[in-house]
């Protein structure tokens, strides 16, 4: 059976290969068999490969959207301590609705949505508070929670110096590494990641209805006894029935599992470090075209991490996101509208099982809106 192929230029879930669709037709199953033990088991365990050791490390899976790891990671490990939540963007500024829902003693670190994150006044943050903490007994920082590639503009944090900090004043880092695990190499060890969330429809290139997390086993044991704020997404408790039996407490998308297992043994086959390159290929078509086209960016390309571009809408008798979005939607590509207050955007992702030439193709059909309209 041919399946029409859509070049998915939203920031996911992303476009995926035949072969990921088609796993998910299998026989019915029912998830509590060992058979399908075997299914989670492998994806556990491959997906915490990807970024560390099945030794040190561990992937708890849960069924829902990407927001459900990250809510299930705040609402599980931070205990009385205060977690300085960096919000340099949407999904920033979400994980900041979570801790306050939840109650957490939280400091939001605002930063420029287009710019780098200012590293030295980030840790004269903590630096004040745990001092100001000593003399006056408020909950020191245990936490930082930070978006690795933040989708809202692309521009890629830098979790490496971040962690760097981290280790300094023994906290704990958080990273949703949602639109860029599997895109672009992340080793939690060197980079000092403790929690990580990601989802099953971004650069993994599964389908969307797997949410989880990886975290390090050392930490999961310190969190043993803090009082569950919720039932469904604990990761104690999740992590603890899964090691027993390989089985998620409550019932699994089956058929989502099947195509994930799918997608990590293409990921593996191609691996991360090649994955990158391609999705780097495809961005810089990309920025050429729009070079070509006079569209401006906004973030700078020593910032981007090339799996995200949100382009500033151009001010041109004519132009209407709406027309441009039908006129390339009816040609097969979608593209997304852009998430910054600042300015107009628009939003072209090149994540997913797309090739240079399909952004050739997106150029192409880019150029002739263009000139369609003057
Ligand atoms: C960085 C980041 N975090 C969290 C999310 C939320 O994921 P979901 O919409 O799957 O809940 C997204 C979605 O695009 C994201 O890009």
């Amino acid at each position: 059976m041919d399946i029409k192929r859509n070049i998915l230029l939203n920031p996911g879930p992303a476009t995926t290969s035949d072969t990921v669709k088609f796993a998910q037709v299998v026989p019915d199953i029912c998830p509590r068999e060992k058979e399908f033990g075997d299914v989670m088991e492998f994806v556990s365990k491959e997906l915490t490969n990807f970024v560390g050791s099945n030794d040190k490390y561990t992937t708890i899976l849960f069924g829902g959207s990407g927001t459900a790891s990250v809510e299930a990671i705040l609402s599980s490990v931070v205990d009385a301590g205060t977690i300085v939540i960096i919000n340099n963007g949407a999904y920033g500024k979400r994980m900041c609705e979570i801790a306050e829902i939840y109650n957490l003693n939280y400091i939001e670190y605002k930063s420029s949505p287009i710019e780098e994150i200012n590293l030295s006044e980030l840790e004269e943050i903590i630096k004040e508070h745990n001092s100001e903490c000593i003399k006056t007994n408020k909950p020191m920082i245990t936490h930082v929670a930070v978006i690795h590639h933040e989708t809202t503009t692309g521009i890629l944090n830098d979790i490496k110096s971040i962690g760097k900090i981290c280790e300094k004043y023994k906290i704990d880092m958080i990273v949703d590494a949602m639109s860029s695990f599997a895109g672009i190499p992340i080793n939690m060890e060197e980079m000092n990641i403790k929690y990580l969330a990601s989802s099953s429809n971004k650069c993994i290139q599964g389908m969307a209805g797997v949410s989880f997390v990886i975290a390090n086993k050392k930490s999961l044991e310190k969190i043993k006894n803090i009082k569950p704020r919720n039932l469904y997404l604990n990761i104690y408790k999740q992590y603890s029935y899964f090691k027993e039996n390989y089985q998620m407490r409550f019932t699994p998308p089956v058929q989502i599992l099947y195509a994930l297992k799918q997608a990590i043994i293409e990921a593996k086959e191609e691996t991360i470090e090649n994955r990158y390159e391609r999705y780097k290929e495809c961005c810089k078509i990309l920025w050429e075209g729009l070079n070509k086209l006079n569209l401006k960016k906004i973030v700078n390309e020593k910032a981007s991490s090339m799996l995200l571009t949100s382009i500033v809408e151009p001010q041109i008798k004519g132009y209407c996101f709406d027309d441009l979005h039908d006129y390339l939607y009816n040609k097969g590509f979608t593209i997304y509208p852009g998430k910054v207050s600042s300015e107009n955007t628009f939003r072209v992702a090149n994540i997913g099982q797309i090739y240079p030439e399909n952004m050739n193709k997106f150029i192409e059909i880019l150029e002739e809106y263009f000139t369609s309209i003057v």
